[in-house]
């Protein structure tokens, strides 16, 4: 229970990680994210009875890169009805990696799920229909949610992105070419980079996405973000598809439903408990932080969390 967690225990675990640091790799495929320091080691954990816990780097911001595919489709859930997301976008595992065309062709253009860089794209491109400023309205959600208004973009990442962004403009003109993408690829790409870029910490990652352990509701704000049944499916697609294509060893190590990005974040839910967020720049091969998934894992055990 949260009573056991303090953050001297926080603290500890990252020492015995800490180790780790070293035997992953920053992401360099983003040219921006190549400059980060790879020693940089952080965690904080929001619960749903109101307690805040957090240690080493976690008031420190970084790109949150993937996880705010689950931020977009939060949005997109609240735009949208049920079947008009999925028939655009899937709800199974691609065992792939998040950047990979390979099904895509071999499917018609529907991704497996909203949360490989395909699936973002039709998210994205869904929410360029119903907003009339999408990346404003991101800014305000994720203002809202953590409760700090001078979250922002980085300019200089999402530029990054954009001037290296080859692989995302194919996966999006083959969506076109499928009749899965609807408005301009330019445009769509660059609100996709953009969300990519948020600045975030762990502290308030934790308590941005404490709404899904807790049926949807932000213990902040009056009306709930999702509806309970919504923060299930969200929680069941991170279970099965947050982790790429090492979901299943993430979910035999750790047992939760978790988010990662290149960024080396990574958001896990325990719910109707609470959220934690980890940050370790170096990735393993699947480009999941790799000594955040260690933190993860020692937390779990530690405290006896698994979904399973
Ligand atoms: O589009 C990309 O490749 C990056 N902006 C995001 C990829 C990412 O974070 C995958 N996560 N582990």
């Amino acid at each position: 229970m949260a009573t056991v967690i303090n953050n001297t225990m926080l603290d500890a675990i990252l020492a015995d990680v800490r180790p780790l640091i070293g035997r992953g790799k920053v992401a360099d495929y983003i040219p921006a994210l190549a400059c980060i320091p790879g020693n940089k080691l952080g965690i904080a954990i929001s619960t749903v009875d109101g307690q805040h816990y957090s240690a080493g780097d976690a008031h420190e911001r970084f790109s949150i890169q993937s996880i705010s595919k689950v931020l977009s489709l939060i949005v997109a859930m609240n735009h949208y009805k049920e079947e008009e997301i999925w028939q655009r976008v899937g709800k199974d595992p691609s065992g792939q990696p998040f950047n990979s065309l390979l099904q895509l062709e071999m499917e018609q253009g529907i991704p497996r799920n909203p949360f490989i860089n395909a699936g973002a794209l039709v998210v994205c491109d869904m929410l360029q229909g119903r907003l009339s400023a999408p990346r404003q309205r991101m800014l305000e959600i994720v203002r809202k949610l953590s409760g700090k208004t001078d979250i922002s973009y980085d300019a200089v990442v999402a530029r990054s992105e954009l001037d290296h962004s080859a692989r995302n403009a194919a996966i999006a003109w083959l969506m076109k070419s499928f009749g899965n993408f609807h408005h301009d690829v330019a445009t769509v790409l660059q609100n996709y980079f953009h969300y990519c870029s948020l600045k975030m910490s762990c502290s308030e990652l934790a308590r941005t996405f404490l709404f899904l352990a807790d049926r949807g509701r932000a213990p902040h704000l009056t009306s709930p973000v999702i509806t309970p049944l919504q923060t299930r499916q969200v929680n069941a697609l991170m279970a099965t598809s947050g982790m790429y294509q090492n979901a299943g060893e993430f979910a035999w190590r750790v047992g939760l439903p978790a988010k990662s990005g290149v960024g080396g974040g990574i958001v896990a839910i325990v719910p109707q408990e609470m959220a934690i967020a980890v940050w370790s720049p170096e990735l393993d091969d699947a480009g999941n932080s790799l000594a955040g998934i260690a933190a993860l894992e020692k937390l779990t055990r530690q405290l006896g969390y698994s979904v399973y």
